[in-house]
């Protein structure tokens, strides 16, 4: 939100009630094109409870909620519409504390087992002072194992942070606060899969994964610690919505503001950010990894 401060000239000419008149509809105007964006007023205008009612609670009216997970379950909410392209964004504040054992995860899923596609943020919990770890993956066409991981610059859990999703012809980008930490760019013309053609919908889950969150499965959720609380808020979807059953026309627009020239690469400042993650939080990236892949797959020396 803006702030809208008024200096302190004096009223006295016709001029200035004109210009004042002017800024009122100016500023008439800014609150309409707020209230016609996409970011709903509360959780339930755009999501749903998908795993344990009980789990989830709204706050400030629903604006916000607040994930518990304990013995008896985890929980997780998914939006009530697919959306064909656009750009999903939420503000999160992680578990505090001991979190090991722990993943939270903010994502977007077609809903086809057989050939999904699936754009993964996954934040593993850890130890009290050891840092969270971001992994994130791209599923197209039912093909992952596109795992990444990077650290953060900063403590999730003590504050909110906005964590991003923009997806559309050209690209996959995944942003921390802004600042990009993962590019799928759409390589279809090296013969690389990528999610064009189905709608996803946006989910987020909580739950218990200490089989393999933290430290590879060796630092166990310690239950004492329990119930472990994230919370979410400031819903923000921007994208073609694909209504149910019926033929879309999201694929062929233009107009859409996440497809414009603006969207379609990373500008300069953006690309020395990326860079700068790469070089200094990123932990693990499957291209890499020989042991998985003895030939790095086509898309990892495909630039950005
Ligand atoms: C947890 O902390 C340890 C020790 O600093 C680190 O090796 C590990 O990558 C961290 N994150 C996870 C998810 O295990
Ligand atoms: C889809 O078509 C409808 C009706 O022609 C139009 O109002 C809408 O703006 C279109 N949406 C997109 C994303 O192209």
């Amino acid at each position: 939100m803006a702030n809208y401060s008024c200096s302190g000239s004096k009223l006295g000419t016709i001029g200035q009630l004109k210009y004042i008149s002017a800024m009122f509809m100016l500023i008439g105007l800014l609150i309409h094109a707020q209230l016609v964006s996409g970011r709903p007023a509360t959780f339930l205008q755009d999501f749903r409870v998908t795993w344990s009612d009980s789990h989830i609670k709204q706050l400030q009216g629903g604006t916000a909620i607040q994930l518990i997970l304990d013995q008896t379950s985890g929980c997780g909410f998914a939006s009530n519409h697919q959306y064909l392209f656009g750009r999903i964004s939420m503000k999160i504040k992680l578990i505090p504390g001991d979190s090991a054992g722990t993943v939270t995860a903010f994502y977007m899923n077609s809903d086809t087992d057989k050939v999904r596609d699936e754009v993964d943020f996954e934040f593993l919990g850890n130890r009290s002072g050891q840092p969270y770890t971001v992994q994130t993956n791209v599923f197209a066409q039912g093909k992952g194992d596109r795992e990444q991981r990077i650290n953060l610059w900063f403590d999730p859990a003590a504050e909110f942070h906005t964590y991003s999703i923009l997806w559309n012809r050209f690209h996959v980008i995944f942003y921390v606060d802004q600042v990009p930490i993962r590019v799928f760019k759409n390589n279809e013309a090296i013969g690389v899969p990528f999610p064009m053609q189905q709608p996803m919908g946006v989910y987020s889950t909580l739950w218990e994964a200490d089989d393999w969150a933290t430290r590879g499965g060796l630092e166990k959720i310690d239950w004492s610690k329990a119930p472990f609380y994230a919370y979410y808020k400031d819903f923000d979807i921007e994208g073609c919505p694909v209504p149910t059953g019926r033929p879309s026309n999201c694929s062929s627009n233009l107009n859409n503001w996440w497809e414009g020239p603006a969207y379609q690469q990373l500008d300069p400042i953006q690309a020395r950010s990326y860079r700068w993650v790469r070089l200094n939080h990123l932990i693990y990236d499957y291209c890499t990894d020989k042991s998985r892949y003895p030939a790095a797959p086509p898309e990892c020396s495909a630039g950005i």
